[in-house]
């Protein structure tokens, strides 16, 4: 089959690499001709496991084009992978979904299936094909399909070729089939819906695992109220089947690209019709306090922070990734520059968007352990494989007073015993090795 892919974000990619492993001719569309250039010339705009190899196996099945009449003039599918970013008041932004519309409308040449792939309030598809059939000349056929993204960021590629499921909405049995022979070769189970319902899947379900994830980091917080172990009721939770044990590890809360916007989509899609959803209102609001919540256990250490040295490790919304957006990082490092502490931060792949993101003094290393010298604290915002492997010496021998707040619980707390290190983590006891007089002074 020929298929387009437009966008060559984390989703576009991934999707253009693995549709082209799958054995389909595939053309990568993208607005931003640096992108483009950057691909053409073999290397890779994002941070993502297996990409470059993938992409090195498939070159001979795989184009990529800033041109959309290059691109959408002969597809048989055109998958819309663009961003969807959420505006000011929460809604979902749809510019880029229909700028790729009228580009289709304008090149397209012959009959094909358009599947939206990028995550879209309920009821676009319908409106987009209402737009496209509006104004697509009537000898040219466009059908719908909703095709929404499950992937994660770190595991995208293991996650498409390995799909738990594709979920395919659409209204007229053509348009199935064209889906069923584009993922055919994937070998994964496809559930078959109507639009709106498919939709629907993608949001509820990143909105089921952030109030999830928020859940976990309530029952944590009142774990330390309690002097209850997270780690463990989160254990004895899971392996109940009708729980599960995934995304019940408690830390400082979610960010990325989807579930601080999907959740709020959600939110304002269901208040947009007069309804309040209370659940997932409640989902951001802790994920939202809980993002900070280092913070407030280093001010239990250190009433002020002015002048005091602080490593932070890790950037990124989470390991394997570069993607900054709606990171911890980004409400942590300002608050503690704020407060005029000196911030010595490391990650191995966000640095370059984190400062783009946040234009402020920051000390960038090149190693955890270069970012913990001289440090009074510690903290861990990412649960990179590297933070994972420190070990108590390591703090000890770096740092001047080691003091380690964890937000990503990637740390045992017993092998903290009798250190030196003293080590706080999200809702599981804390380990003091340091007296306030020997290491602490609250001013
Ligand atoms: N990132 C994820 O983990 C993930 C997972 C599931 C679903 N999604 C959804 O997938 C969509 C894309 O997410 P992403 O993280 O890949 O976004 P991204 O911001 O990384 O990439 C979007 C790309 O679209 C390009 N673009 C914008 N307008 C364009 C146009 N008119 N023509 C061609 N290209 C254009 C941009 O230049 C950019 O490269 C979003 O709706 C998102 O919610 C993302």
């Amino acid at each position: 089959m020929r298929i387009t892919v437009a966008g060559t974000g984390y989703v576009g990619l991934v999707t253009g690499v693995c549709l082209a492993q799958a054995g389909h001719d595939v053309t990568c569309m993208d607005a931003d001709v640096e992108k483009i250039r950057l691909l053409q010339s073999g290397r890779i705009p994002i941070y993502e496991t297996q990409m470059e190899e993938l992409l090195r196996e498939n070159a001979a099945r795989l184009f990529f084009t800033a041109d959309a009449q290059t691109a959408y003039a002969d597809a048989d599918v055109i998958v819309i992978g663009v961003g969807t970013p959420e505006n000011p008041d929460g809604s979902c932004d749809l510019q880029y979904v229909y700028a790729v519309a009228d580009s289709i409308v304008r090149y397209a040449r012959h009959e094909l299936v358009v599947a939206v792939k990028s995550t879209v309030p309920i009821g676009t598809c319908r409106r987009l094909r209402s737009y496209i059939n509006a104004r697509r000349d009537a000898d040219k056929q466009i059908r719908i399909a909703s095709n929404p993204e499950f992937l994660s960021q770190g595991t995208a590629v293991q996650d498409t070729l390995h799909a738990a499921r594709v979920i395919v909405g659409a209204e007229e049995p053509q348009t199935f089939e064209t889906m069923r022979e584009m993922y055919a070769p994937f070998g994964v189970p496809i559930v078959e819906t109507d639009l709106c319902s498919a939709e629907m899947i993608k949001y509820a379900s990143n909105n089921f695992l952030a109030l999830k994830i928020s859940y976990i980091n309530e029952i944590a917080n009142l774990c330390e109220t309690f002097g209850a172990d997270v780690a463990d009721v989160a254990k004895g939770m899971g392996l109940d089947p009708r729980i599960g044990e995934s995304f019940l590890r408690a830390g400082i809360g979610y960010g990325g690209s989807c579930f601080p916007k999907d959740t709020k989509a959600l939110y304002w899609l269901a208040e947009h019709e007069g309804r309040e959803l209370k659940t997932v209102r409640a989902a951001i609001e802790v994920n939202e306090a809980q993002k900070t919540v280092v913070l407030k256990k280093a001010h239990a250490y250190y009433r002020s922070l002015r002048g005091r040295t602080v490593a932070v490790l890790g950037l990124a919304f989470k390991p394997g990734t570069d993607d900054v957006r709606d990171a911890p990082s980004l409400k942590v490092i300002p608050q503690l520059l704020d407060e005029g502490a000196a911030v010595q931060a490391w990650d191995p792949a966000a640095r370059q968007r984190f400062t783009a993101a946040v234009p402020r003094t920051v000390r960038f290393c090149d190693t955890p352990e270069q970012a913990l010298d001289g440090a009074e604290i510690c903290l861990i915002l990412t649960e990179w494989d590297a933070v994972c492997a420190l070990r108590p010496a390591d703090f000890v021998r770096h740092m001047k007073t080691p003091l380690v707040i964890d937000g990503r619980n990637c740390l045992r707390p017993e092998a903290f015993r009798d250190t030196g290190v003293t080590y706080e983590s999200i809702g599981r006891r804390p380990v003091r090795n340091l007296t306030e007089k020997e290491g602490f002074d609250h001013e």
